[in-house]
């Protein structure tokens, strides 16, 4: 058997679409376009091909992008200073703060002060603690976008067996909170964990967030599974692979998000998705549509 496609690029397409209309709509009752200020530091490749995929997506949609490059030697003082104008700019619905960041900044102290309504990467501890508590929060954009595909799979995600493989702050915890906010049953695997198979292969959606190119061969995987790829790795001969090894995977798997095409697409859609969001809540407004509704904890 070969597993279906999960095709991000088109999901991402479609969502993008929804919120460029929605978009349209905010910029008729508001008077302006909600606004995303990308903050990178230093010239880091991949950061770089982020952030330009960001702001030329975000632009696609309508959205207005406010650019901000610093050099590698910017102090953090300087960093949190424009940090702070950015909170208080009426213009700005959103601030992300690339990372990787170089070594003399504290990435937690910069993220920390980003205003916890503008926090479109949902890193800040407001909301990952309004995320694991059922509150309205924004929620960080890769995982959001592991969730709407991972959906599209199950008729009802309510008790499905997930595995997560990795457990970082960006992807691994919050994939987590929201799988259990859908009543997922969720088990979560790492490097300290002494059996890493016994778990993913019994994972009707499996969920793979290590950082190591092709860490979960197709024997690792549930036959008829359901396999969402995060990994981003380049090879030294310059190829991009996932933590999956694809090709062993998709005779095993119903369905597998490939790498690249996958899950980075959804990224920056919810990306967008968050940016309006955040925008409407900041104006008084309902939540667009396009919002999705992470339920509370029961
Ligand atoms: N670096 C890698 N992924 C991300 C992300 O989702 N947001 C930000 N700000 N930086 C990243």
């Amino acid at each position: 058997m070969t597993a279906q496609l999960i095709d991000g690029k088109s999901i991402a397409a479609t969502l993008d679409e929804k919120v460029a209309e929605e978009t349209a709509n905010f910029k008729k009752r508001v008077g302006r376009a909600p606004g995303l200020a990308a903050v990178l530091v230093g010239a880091d490749p991949a950061s770089e091909i982020y952030v330009r995929n960001k702001v030329r997506r975000t632009q696609k949609a309508g959205l207005e992008s406010f650019e901000h490059r610093l050099s590698a030697e910017t102090e953090e003082a300087e960093l949190l200073a424009l940090v702070d104008r950015l909170n208080k700019d009426e213009a700005v619905d959103g601030i992300l703060v690339q990372l990787p960041l170089p070594s003399q900044i504290d990435s937690a102290r910069v993220l920390n002060a980003i205003s916890p309504e503008k926090d479109v990467d949902g890193f800040h501890p407001v909301n990952a603690g309004r995320l694991a508590t059922g509150l309205q929060a924004l929620v960080p954009c890769t995982p959001l976008g592991c969730l709407i595909m991972a959906e599209r799979q199950f008729e009802k995600i309510d008790g499905v067996e997930s595995v997560v493989v990795g457990r970082s702050n960006i992807v691994g915890k919050p994939m987590v909170q929201l799988l259990i906010s859908r009543r997922a049953t969720v088990t979560v695997v790492h490097s300290a964990t002494a059996d890493i198979s016994a778990h993913t292969r019994r994972a009707d959606l499996l969920v793979v967030a290590a950082g190591r190119p092709k860490l979960i061969g197709g024997d690792q995987i549930k036959p008829g599974g359901v396999v969402i790829d995060v990994g981003i790795n380049r090879l030294d001969n310059g190829k991009i692979v996932g933590d999956v090894a694809f090709d062993e995977a998709k005779e095993v798997a119903r369905a597998i998000t490939p790498v690249p095409g996958g899950v980075g697409p959804m990224t920056i859609a919810c990306l967008l998705v968050n940016t309006l969001t955040a925008a409407c809540r900041r104006k008084g407004l309902a939540d667009p549509a396009c919002t999705p509704r992470i339920i509370a904890t029961r």
